[in-house]
């Protein structure tokens, strides 16, 4: 949950002040006077400072690569979301193989999004905040339908998997860019596994021509 940004003090992370001790406010401007290890880091987010995790990434490289990171997560919990209400609402002739697909896919999706909200946070970058930012971010298209037929819902996911992978494969090249090999090897994965998950559903949704293939 995000926090409320603090009124930030002059002194510098990590120094205390005892405001009634003249001894205490001595100590703190001399040490606000002298160059300090935090003073030297880079301010890349205004109003999070706090939340800079310490890395040798340039700042334009940590932000461009947690922006990119975020709208590939804003793509993965959409598709978590589309992916585990068609489970819900599977219905007809091959029920139990659709449903129990969906739910081993949507677990897989779901599973993704802690590594790629932590992915930007080791490195100093911020990640989604919230529901609406997802929503702003994300490509996947809804679906509130009452009903969706089977084979439409694997259609549609087919599709689905495959905006993600694009969103994946932007991240992936951003991150190569800045020779963050941690991000494009996590990446890697899950591209990967979206491209499993279009084969399985591509396969499932189709038609099975005259001789029954
Ligand atoms: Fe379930």
């Amino acid at each position: 949950m995000a926090r409320t940004a603090t009124p930030r003090s002059t002194a510098k992370s990590g120094s205390r002040v005892t405001r009634s001790s003249p001894v205490a406010s001595g100590k703190a401007a001399a040490k606000s006077a002298a160059p300090s290890k935090a003073s030297s880091l880079p301010a890349r987010d205004a109003g999070s400072n706090r939340l800079d995790t310490p890395s040798d990434f340039a700042p334009e490289a940590v932000l461009a690569i947690s922006d990119a990171l975020k709208v590939a997560l804003a793509d993965t919990f959409a598709l978590y979301v589309k992916t585990k209400n068609f489970h819900w609402h599977m219905s007809g002739s091959h029920f139990r193989d659709y449903h129990l697909m969906l739910d081993e896919q949507s677990e897989q999706i779901y599973a993704s999004t802690d590594e790629l909200a932590e992915r930007a946070r080791k490195i100093g970058g911020t990640t989604l905040r919230s529901i609406g930012h997802i929503a702003r971010l994300s490509a996947i298209k809804d679906n509130d339908a009452e009903y969706v037929a089977p084979e439409d819902m694997l259609r549609e996911l087919v599709n689905d998997n495959k905006t993600l992978i694009r969103s994946l494969r932007k991240a992936h090249a951003v991150a190569d860019e800045h020779d963050d090999c941690a991000t494009t090897s996590l990446l890697e994965n899950f591209i990967d596994t979206a491209e499993r998950r279009t084969w399985f559903l591509f396969e499932a949704a189709r038609t099975p021509d005259r001789d029954g293939r």
